[in-house]
């Protein structure tokens, strides 16, 4: 299981140690949730913030961007310093030719699906991408309710997966917690973001630790 702490619930008042912190945990990714205000109802940080992580990340970087015509970004994300993008399917009209604008730039191209996203829409773009960020709760904010649904649409979307002989992992974002952790692995979640349950516990390594040990 990969794990990806999500920076939106980090301390930005020490940044640098929170980052030092996922250095030194067995996490596998670093998690940069970037929303514009407009596809969701909450503003967060753009390029600088990501600037500042890649200086001291030791970890790839998985961007999320919860943003409208992220087609006018993604250059921009890929300089600065994301190792994925993954961009919203509700969010792009040329969703394949979006993708193909991510992968020209060498780095791992992701879509991304709301709660009421059917699988299904999918199957004609699950071929080209390497992830799939599957949104078990409304995007827009860190510690919300996890939306049980998700489990079903982890199960749907692994037998696409198989079925396409696609390579796309399975990661969900929202809620992720030690109680559905395990629930989701069976699943066959392959990467488990997690913004409230690392970043609230006293000990947030450890939190890491037990996630990754799901
Ligand atoms: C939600 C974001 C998530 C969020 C996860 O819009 O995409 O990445 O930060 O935070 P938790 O784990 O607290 O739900
Ligand atoms: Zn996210």
């Amino acid at each position: 299981m990969l794990i990806a702490p999500s920076v939106l619930s980090a301390n930005f008042g020490q940044l640098d140690q929170e980052i030092e912190m996922i250095n030194s945990s067995s996490a596998d990714w670093f998690h940069v949730d970037v929303m514009d205000g407009v596809f969701v109802p909450n503003i967060s940080f753009g390029f600088p913030v990501l600037k500042q992580i890649k200086k001291r990340a030791h970890k790839p970087i998985d961007v999320h961007l919860m943003i409208v015509e992220p087609q006018r970004y993604i250059d921009e994300f890929c300089i600065q310093g994301a190792d994925s993008i993954s961009v919203h399917l509700e969010a792009c009209t040329h969703l394949h030719r979006t993708i193909q604008q991510i992968k020209s730039l060498n780095i791992k191209a992701g879509v991304a699906i709301n709660p009421h996203t059917p699988i299904h829409s999918l199957i004609d773009i699950i071929s080209d991408i390497d992830l799939v960020c599957l949104m078990s709760v409304n995007p827009g904010f860190g510690g919300q309710k996890f939306i049980a649904n998700t489990y079903k649409k982890v199960k749907e979307l692994k037998e696409l997966i198989i079925k396409s002989s696609s390579k796309a992992l399975i990661e969900i974002d929202g809620g992720v917690d030690f109680e559905n952790a395990p629930l989701l692995k069976e699943a066959g979640a392959d990467v488990l973001v997690a913004g409230n349950t690392v970043f609230s516990h006293p000990q947030p390594s450890e939190a890491i630790a037990r996630l990754k040990n799901t």
